[in-house]
């Protein structure tokens, strides 16, 4: 059969449509990726922009490098149950892998230079679902968003500007309350005496299908006692691990998971802003921390604490930090699994760089 005019119009038009949709196509990916944005922060600028003048250290954590393992669990006592369906706020024993660390990118740093101390959990239901979680002792953080955590970290770097941070504080008011703590808040010599904090805002859904905001913090059962840095020096580079193994060694170590929940209005999508301190408080049950083990070879290295691995009954809320440390962690934990040759697997061989 003879072409006819129509058919041929027709098979052009399709293939424009074609073509339509595949630069459409294009777009969109390119969007994602980036490409058409010039300026917009990567999850990589952000990792490079976290590494020491040196470069950073082959093999480790792009932050929080220095750490140590430990295995144990979390006592639920159902309370949370009310706030979150999660398996983990049932009644009940549920197991923990878990990482006491410090904020540097040197696995190296003596303790007493390093301000903030982190803890990472991951803490597994029966049914295989967890709930990962990555908090800090500061009870708030530097900066209100990821773009201005960039901008802390490239001021902080800039040798060739005096005023580099003077500016930065200028134009980040909220920087003044982590300042504040950092300067004046009492250094403790343990691990163990330390409250930890999630300062990101999650969203819990309970069986009913309430939804609230939320933040938590473990609160350690020893006591905080305030030591000055220059006594903390005198005990060495190392003296958390040895702390906490030797505590942990005597009995196990605890902390009361405390809920806080948001009034309406309060920032939850503001990490630098602390909400006031009467809020509902739901205490969950405790973190036990039973077994301390060497971060070398041991259960939480090639762990990656990302704050948006949630169990159902929590997922993340307005705030845009949570995502941004997925894809943060997620590079980190790429660049160090990839450079393992680096990393010390034997305390007495090994190639570091
Ligand atoms: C945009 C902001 C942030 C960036 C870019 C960032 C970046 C990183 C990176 C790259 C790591 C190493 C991840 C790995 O290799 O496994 C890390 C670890 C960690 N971060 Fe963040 N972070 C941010 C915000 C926060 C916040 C808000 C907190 C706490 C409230 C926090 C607490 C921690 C802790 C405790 C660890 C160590 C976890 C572990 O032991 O693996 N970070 N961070």
């Amino acid at each position: 059969m003879a072409d006819r005019p129509t058919s041929h119009a027709s098979t052009v038009r399709s293939l424009v449509l074609i073509a339509v949709v595949v630069v459409a196509l294009v777009s969109a990916f390119a969007f994602t990726a980036g490409w058409l944005s010039r300026g917009r922060l990567t999850p990589a600028m952000i990792v490079n922009a976290l590494a020491p003048p040196g470069g950073p250290a082959l093999g480790h954590r792009r932050n929080h490098a220095k750490g140590i393992c430990f295995t144990g669990s979390f006592e639920s006592n159902g309370a949370a149950a009310a706030l979150s369906k999660a398996p983990m706020f049932a009644p009940g024993s549920f197991l923990v892998t878990g990482r006491f660390n410090l904020a540097t990118a040197d696995p190296n740093a003596p303790d007493a230079t390093v301000r903030v101390r982190g803890l990472g959990l991951r803490i597994v239901a029966p049914d295989g679902s967890e709930w990962r979680s990555a908090m800090i002792n500061a009870p708030v953080f530097p900066v209100a968003t990821p773009e201005a955590f960039y901008a802390l970290l490239q001021a902080s770097a800039d040798k060739s500007d005096p005023d580099a941070m003077k500016n930065f504080a200028a134009a980040h008011p909220e920087f003044g309350a982590f300042v504040a703590w950092a300067g004046s808040g009492p250094w403790t010599g343990s691990y163990a005496q330390e409250r930890y904090n999630s300062l990101n805002s999650f969203i819990f859904t309970n069986a009913a299908g309430q939804d609230q905001a939320v933040r938590w913090s473990f609160v350690p059962a020893a006591s905080p006692e305030a030591v000055s840095v220059d006594q903390l020096k005198e005990r060495g580079a190392d003296f958390l691990a040895a702390d906490i193994t030797q505590r942990v060694h005597s009995a196990p170590q605890r902390w009361t998971l405390v809920v806080t929940v948001a009034n309406p209005g309060d920032p939850s999508a503001d990490p630098s802003k602390a909400w006031p301190e009467d809020r509902r408080k739901v205490e969950a049950g405790s973190l036990v921390v039973d077994a301390i083990e060497p971060e070398v070879d041991g259960p939480c290295r090639d762990l990656n604490f990302d704050p948006t691995v949630l169990p159902s009954g929590m997922r993340v809320s307005d705030d845009p930090f949570p995502a941004a440390r997925s894809a943060a962690y997620s590079v980190s934990f790429d660049r160090r699994t990839a450079e393992d040759k680096y990393y010390p697997h034997h305390p007495a061989g090994g190639a570091t760089p």
